[in-house]
């Protein structure tokens, strides 16, 4: 319907403009072809007269009347010619042919022929009459009269008249398709053109509009441009606090619902003797997301793990978390043990996880496992969509366990906005294609509209990937991929952790108390120099190579017998595969090792503590300490690095950082070091160690406003920021496409 009015408002003035054009042009080619016609007979005429004359006076006698005759009859044989008479002096028919109309005399036929037109009109139809001088040797001031038969022009002229028409008709319809095919193939350009730039894809490398429409392409191109710096300009100048972020949800993303999924639940209930007891899992995931549904009060559906978990929720598989604060609701996804043995311990931690971090550990993949994890990704994505309170929500997919899950729920709830993030790093294309299944994953996470790692290497890894493998456009300055009609923004977005306020901070026990704490536990002076590593038990972590160059540093600096502890705290995890429990073994023996090398009775120089610690444990540690020691062989961020920071409101302590881990890119001012060097490890060490207080403070000073600043709200807003702005563009492209799919 509105195509066909579209096309009305070009054809309409097209067709009156061709009736006007025939209205006037035909009357007068008519016109005009008679009288060409008329001034052709009136020359026939004189040229039968002139034949007829030559013809008579080469005759050497005068001319009987029979002869007239003759000749009259003879030039009546072309049958446009009607009749002949001859006409005397006196104005007397003399002669003339059967069919010469008796009505007409020749006073008559003279005054006809000396009229414009000459035409007379007879009962059979209309004749021309031209009237010539002839003058024969019996004959003075003769007139011949010659009679045209009208009817043939007029035959001619409905002829002329009914090709002129068709003409004009022919030359609308063919102006009419040139029109309209012209119209449609600019406003699918222009429609085409107008969605690349509100996607953003036309900002560096602008799509060239018609000419007529480069005003209104360069507005366009200006306003999003003026919308980016907009947002840029918020995300820097903004403090992002907890109700900034919730301010943000309420406005840019209009209160709509924010669902996340993880494997790992923030909270997991056990049962013990003594009832119900709840954990946070040791998890950086849970470190930086669970803050941020507080702030949003959304839904996080997540796999129940825990052996309390059945008896803790509703007949919806809820329950309202943190169990202090109620304040977002907690979906648990139950799995068998199989399952969770296939898509978790199999496919996710014994394939993707060593295939993602260089740790020389192989990966594993095997098809019964893939089929699990890909069973558990439509399982999450159903539990979405009943979570799902409207057709467009905001879905925030967490981690390697998903890979899979953006691209099922876009099936499902195309309107949604699906923002994944990688909290893991991502390897470089050789690497990754060692998976079987490296197409399926890239398409998997390709349903995503925002798909965020920590750092721009693993972005330009990933996107690197998908131009080895997969058939996408793929816009390197934009950091886009276009895949199946899907348009995904890949970016860095370094996470990072609740900033903590004043309040809680006042709840903390002083430095002093802390410090002496984790003395006493140690059994040592309150004096002793103590360096604490806080990870999950992971050979990713590189506790074997800062044991090692704890080992080198008492090689180095005897002096610290007996001075110096280092104390690991490694919570277990994933305990059941070999990997693990390899590593746990290779650990502890080298443990004994070192100990046994610099130790006696009475002092160890190191510390394993293999036991989950709970937050405010962690706390308490980082705040006794002397030295922090972060040494990850590959890590995405590592959010030990930022809660060590943060847990320093005295302004002292040491960070000592792998150059591996993401938080290297941003904590630059730590001790940053490549832990497979150990004389540097150990050297940093050392000075993290024996580093003095001024410098302890003014190192401390830069990380500490960087991790303030760049906390985790800023993290989720600048994510949500970018998803809004999509969202925008999106909907209005969906307006045009409506638009354009009514008009078609
Ligand atoms: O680093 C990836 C990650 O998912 C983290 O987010 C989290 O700290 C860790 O792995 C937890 O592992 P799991 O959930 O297997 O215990």
């Amino acid at each position: 319907m509105k195509s066909l009015r579209l096309q009305l408002r070009f054809l309409l003035p097209l067709v009156l403009l061709l009736v006007i054009a025939a209205y006037v042009t035909v009357p007068l080619v008519d016109k005009l072809t008679l009288r060409w016609f008329l001034r052709d007979l009136d020359v026939r005429s004189q040229l039968i007269a002139e034949n007829m004359t030559n013809t008579i006076v080469e005759t050497p006698e005068v001319p009987s009347q029979r002869q007239l005759q003759s000749e009259f009859n003879r030039a009546i044989r072309d049958e446009r010619i009607f009749a002949i008479g001859l006409c005397n002096a006196d104005s007397k028919l003399t002669a003339s042919t059967a069919a010469f109309p008796p009505r007409l005399d020749c006073t008559q036929a003279r005054e006809a022929a000396a009229q414009s037109p000459a035409i007379v009109t007879l009962p059979r139809g209309d004749v021309h009459v031209t009237v010539v001088p002839l003058t024969l040797p019996n004959l003075k001031d003769g007139r011949l009269v010659v009679l045209h038969d009208l009817s043939y022009i007029h035959l001619r002229s409905a002829d002329t008249r009914r090709y002129l028409i068709m003409l004009f008709v022919a030359l609308g319809c063919g102006m009419a398709l040139i029109t309209v095919l012209v119209a449609h193939i600019s406003w699918r350009g222009w429609v085409a053109g107008t969605k690349a730039l509100l996607r953003g894809e036309g900002l560096l490398e602008p799509f060239r509009p018609p000419p007529e429409l480069q005003v209104v392409a360069t507005d366009l191109r200006e306003m999003l441009r003026e919308m980016d710096e907009e947002r840029r300009s918020r995300m820097h100048a903004e403090d992002w606090t907890p109700e900034r972020l919730r301010q943000l949800l309420n406005t840019d993303m209009r209160g709509e619902q924010v669902i996340v999924v993880s494997n790992r639940e923030p909270y997991i209930h056990f049962k013990r003797e003594q009832g119900l007891e709840v954990q946070r899992p040791a998890s950086g995931l849970v470190t930086a997301i669970e803050p941020v549904m507080r702030a949003c009060s959304g839904t996080w559906i997540a796999h129940g793990s825990g052996s309390g978990d059945r008896e803790s929720v509703d007949h919806n598989d809820r329950v309202m978390v943190p169990p202090d604060d109620p304040s977002y609701s907690l979906r648990r996804v139950w799995l068998t043990e199989e399952e969770e043995q296939g898509y978790y311990f199999g496919f996710a931690n014994e394939g993707m996880w060593p295939l993602c971090h260089l740790a020389h550990v192989r990966p594993v993949f095997r098809l019964s496992d893939w089929e699990h994890y890909k069973a558990i990704n439509q399982r999450f994505a159903d539990a979405v969509v009943k979570e799902a309170r409207t057709d467009d929500p905001i879905v925030l997919v967490q981690d390697y366990h998903f890979a899979l899950l953006p691209d099922l729920l876009r099936a499902r709830l195309p309107n949604a906005t699906i923002i994944t993030f990688w909290h893991i790093p991502w390897p470089n294309p050789e690497s990754f294609g060692v998976c079987p299944w490296h197409e399926e994953i890239l398409k998997g996470l390709l349903g995503s509209s925002i798909l965020g790692f920590h750092t721009r290497q693993h972005s330009r890894n990933f996107l690197e990937s998908v131009d080895r493998f997969l058939e996408a456009r793929i816009r390197m300055e934009e950091s886009t991929v276009s895949f199946a009609n899907d348009l995904t923004q890949v970016n860095a977005y370094p996470i990072s952790i609740h900033w903590p306020t004043l309040e809680e901070s006042a709840r903390w026990p002083s430095v002093q108390d802390c410090r002496s704490g984790l003395r006493e536990m140690l059994g040592v002076a309150d004096d002793h120099l103590v360096a604490v590593g806080i990870d999950r038990f992971d050979y990713t972590k590189g506790i074997i190579e800062r044991f090692h160059a704890v080992d080198r540093l008492l090689q180095k600096h005897s002096e610290l017998k007996r001075r110096f502890t280092f104390v690991q705290f490694a919570a277990p995890t994933r305990s059941s595969l070999d990997e693990y429990q390899l590593f746990v073994q290779q650990v502890h023996t080298l443990t004994d090792r070192i100990n046994a090398r610099h130790g006696d009775s009475s002092w160890q120089p190191i510390r394993l503590i293999a036991e989950h610690q709970d937050s405010d444990e962690v706390t308490r540690h980082y705040r006794g300490t002397d030295c922090c020691v972060v040494t990850s062989l590959h890590d995405g961020m590592n959010l030990v690095a930022k809660e060590f920071v943060a847990a320093r409101d005295d302004g002292y302590g040491t960070l000592v950082l792998s150059q591996f881990a993401g938080a290297a890119r941003e904590l630059n001012t730590a001790l940053i070091v490549n832990p497979y060097d150990v004389e540097e490890t150990a050297d940093a060490l050392y000075r993290g160690l024996t580093m003095s207080r001024a410098e302890q403070a003014e190192r401390m000073r830069s990380l500490r406003t960087m991790v303030r600043e760049d906390n985790v709200y800023r993290w989720a807003a600048h994510m949500l920021l970018d998803a809004a702005r999509l969202r925008r563009a999106e909907r209005v492209s969906a307006r045009i496409v409506s638009r354009e799919a009514r008009a078609a």
